[in-house]
């Protein structure tokens, strides 16, 4: 990839692909530009690896296994120029919430891709809870400004997003842009709270107090 894009490419990230429909079709529609895909689930991961494969695309990598976990020992920090999140699981019952894929206690993580000060994030789930949920996280977040988005532009669409479309069903659409700013103001209030890397003099201890 560096050999074809650069140094520095300005990877597109998608975490949680699926079949792949949106990655394979974005990447076919513009082959200057790297793309990079990330899914869990084996089956899909095949199942787009032979989509790639089959249009002979040699500007996607794919990666399976779970994102927060790629992105917290793999990913470099700021390689990404846009992460989509599109139809994230919503997890709806309130003791399963924890597993959600964007959250106050991941958002840094997934923000930490972006590439400052350019760097976009693109969201959307038809879980309209879990919209307003990460709305309300992103709106908080002190290193980026977010917008609601009606509809995408013209272009390619994931399963999920293809299908709601057609039956009209209500989508959050989201898009939150990178303030710029050092380091620590990436993280998000919520989520540094959670952060606990020792005890001091018996109290927890967050980041921002070293
Ligand atoms: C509801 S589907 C939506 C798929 C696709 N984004 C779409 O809009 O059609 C959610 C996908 O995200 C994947 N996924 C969920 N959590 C994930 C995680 N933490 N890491 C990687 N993939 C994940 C699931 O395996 C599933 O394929």
């Amino acid at each position: 990839m560096r050999a074809a894009f650069g140094e520095r490419p300005d990877w597109e990230v998608e975490l949680g692909f699926g079949k792949g429909r949106f990655l394979v079709a974005s990447a076919a529609a513009d082959a200057s530009r790297p793309f990079l895909g990330v899914e869990m689930v084996s089956k899909y991961f095949r199942l787009a690896a032979r989509r790639a494969a089959w249009r002979r695309l040699s500007n996607v990598v794919l990666l399976r296994g779970e994102a927060l976990y790629l992105i917290a020992t793999l990913l470099p920090a700021g390689m990404a120029r846009t992460v989509h999140v599109y139809f994230p699981d919503p997890w709806p019952k309130s003791r399963h919430q924890r597993r959600r894929l964007l959250d106050p206690r991941t958002v840094d993580l997934v923000l930490a891709l972006l590439d400052p000060p350019r760097g976009r994030l693109f969201f959307a789930t038809d879980h309209l809870e879990y919209g307003e949920a990460v709305a309300e996280t992103l709106a908080l977040h002190p290193a980026v400004a977010v917008e609601r988005v009606a509809a995408w532009p013209e272009g390619p669409r994931t399963n999920y997003e293809a299908k709601f479309e057609r039956e009209g069903r209500p989508i959050v659409r989201l898009v939150a842009r990178l303030r710029g700013g050092g380091r620590a103001s990436l993280l998000h209030p919520a989520g540094r709270d959670d952060l606990l890397v020792g005890p001091a003099g018996g109290r927890r201890a967050s980041p921002g107090a070293l």
